[in-house]
């Protein structure tokens, strides 16, 4: 039996994926300020018009340029690879796969999507890009595809990261990008939230309105803003590892996987690995489909299903998502990149079809079981990817106590060698659980109330 399963660069998918075609209840449109839905042309000053095409594209398959394949060569295709040690520790029945995603020269899933957003910019014209970054993955992942196609890259990082994580920031100088920690003097949105809380560890939505300002403040117009999550198009440049992972399955002689396991931040990873299956599963395929969030930001699990905006500063459309709404300042968790008071509205609505089952895990039980992982398989996972270990041991073991051979799928989205002070917290006895408690999530929602509702709409199916 083979521990890795290796594609052929000839056998790269060729194009990517896209859930919209396939849910059978269309998503919700974003709206704009005036409560009416957002027209493509509105989002012109945010992002170039062909990844806006991407974004409201209702086409099932999109093609891969080339030259985004010809980057991407750099380390995909990923291994599939078979968790045989900690199957052996668990005395699991159950069969543990992993796309390895730690592989990519940044170590994340992330530079799938910032390649193919950095090419698609180059190509309308544009000659920088501005982000935010939560753990510093997504600002180094951008970092690198700026570098590479040879445009300016600057990153917003939230504050309380960019203390805890300065490797992250140093890799993003080595690939040419300005990283500053948000909020910032450098924009009007953080100047406002500084003011106000000088302390503030800053957040996800923080960011976002800074970065998206400097963007849209630029006058020459060749500024564009770029977003690792949440958003389709982003989803869709990640489902080549669900694809690539379908054409693996296969060549280690299994049929469909019965569980599918990711942990969400916005979504990204989650989806990439597991929207090729949710199409299955549409077609009647059985398949658990589940993904992990942190207790301390239950987005998916505690949040309710409303129209919110994306950003602390109120400048994105509004979107149809599982939200703690925009203000919510998430506890100091490690899992950084798990943070985001939202949801990818893909994700979303395959939740509220019944199409997903989210599980929340409590930080001390990720780096428990990323401990059991490093002990058995080897690596350090990222603070974000142990959820998604949390989850896959627990299924392993319910597979034991049902006796049954479970083919198990999961995403191993980064390793952790930057996020070092998480387990030095786990180790030395520091590290803490947090559950929102219920007051302060409603205080929070509180900002929802005026704001247009989101109609569940689902089919019934599942
Ligand atoms: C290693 C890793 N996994 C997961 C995530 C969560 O993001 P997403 O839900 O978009 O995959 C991040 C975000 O920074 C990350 O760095």
């Amino acid at each position: 039996m083979e521990q890795k399963i290796q594609l052929k660069e000839s056998d790269i998918p060729r194009q990517w994926y896209n859930l919209a075609a396939d849910l059978p209840t269309p998503l919700l449109p974003p709206l704009g300020p005036d409560g009416n839905p957002v027209s493509p042309d509105m989002l012109a000053p945010v992002f170039p018009m062909n990844l806006i095409e991407q974004e409201v594209s209702a086409e099932r398959w999109i093609d891969i340029p080339e030259d985004i394949l010809n980057i991407l060569y750099r380390w995909r295709p990923a291994p599939l690879k078979r968790a045989v040690y900690l199957e052996k520790y668990l005395e699991t029945p159950a069969r543990i796969y992993y796309k390895d995603e730690s592989y990519s020269p940044p170590g994340s899933h992330k530079p799938n999507t910032a390649v193919a957003q950095a090419w698609y910019n180059k190509e309308f014209g544009i000659k920088k890009l501005t982000t935010e970054t939560g753990a510093g993955q997504w600002g180094s992942a951008l970092a690198f595809a700026c570098q590479l196609l040879g445009l300016e890259c600057k990153v917003f990082m939230v504050r309380i990261s960019f203390d805890q994580k300065p490797f992250r920031k140093i890799m993003m100088q080595v690939w040419g990008a300005n990283c500053v920690p948000s909020p910032s003097n450098e924009t009007n949105a953080g100047r406002k939230v500084l003011e106000m809380m000088p302390d503030t560890p800053g957040s996800l939505g923080i960011a976002i309105s800074e970065a998206i300002e400097e963007a849209v403040t630029d006058t020459s117009g060749t500024t564009r803003y770029s977003l690792g999550s949440v958003l389709n198009h982003v989803l869709l440049h990640q489902t080549i590892i669900g694809l690539e992972a379908k054409k693996q399955l296969e060549m280690a002689g299994e049929k469909l996987p019965d569980i599918i396991i990711g942990c969400a931040g916005g979504g990204s990873n989650f989806a990439g690995l597991s929207f090729p299956f949710v199409a299955d599963k549409i077609n009647g395929a059985d398949i658990k489909i589940i993904p992990v969030e942190p207790t301390a930001c239950p987005t998916m699990t505690r949040a309710p299903f409303a129209y919110d905006f994306g950003d602390t500063a109120c400048t994105t459309p509004l979107l149809a998502m599982y939200t703690l709404g925009h203000a919510f300042i998430p506890p100091p968790i490690h899992a950084g990149g798990l943070r985001y008071h939202g949801m990818a509205p893909l994700v979303c609505q395959a939740i509220v079809e019944g199409l997903l089952e989210p599980r929340a895990y409590h930080q001390l039980d990720s780096y428990k079981a990323a401990m059991t992982w490093a002990k058995t398989e080897g690596a350090i996972a990222a603070p974000e990817t142990s959820q998604a270990i949390a989850a896959v041991i627990e299924e392993a073991n319910t597979a034991k106590e049902e006796g049954k051979e479970k083919v198990i799928l999961f995403n191993y989205s980064g390793h952790g060698l930057m996020d070092l002070m998480g387990y030095d917290a786990y180790l030395s006895g520091k590290l803490v659980d947090y559950e929102l408690p219920e007051e302060e999530l409603q205080k929070y929602l509180k900002d929802l109330e005026n704001l247009p509702k989101a109609e569940m709409r689902k089919s019934g199916k599942w």
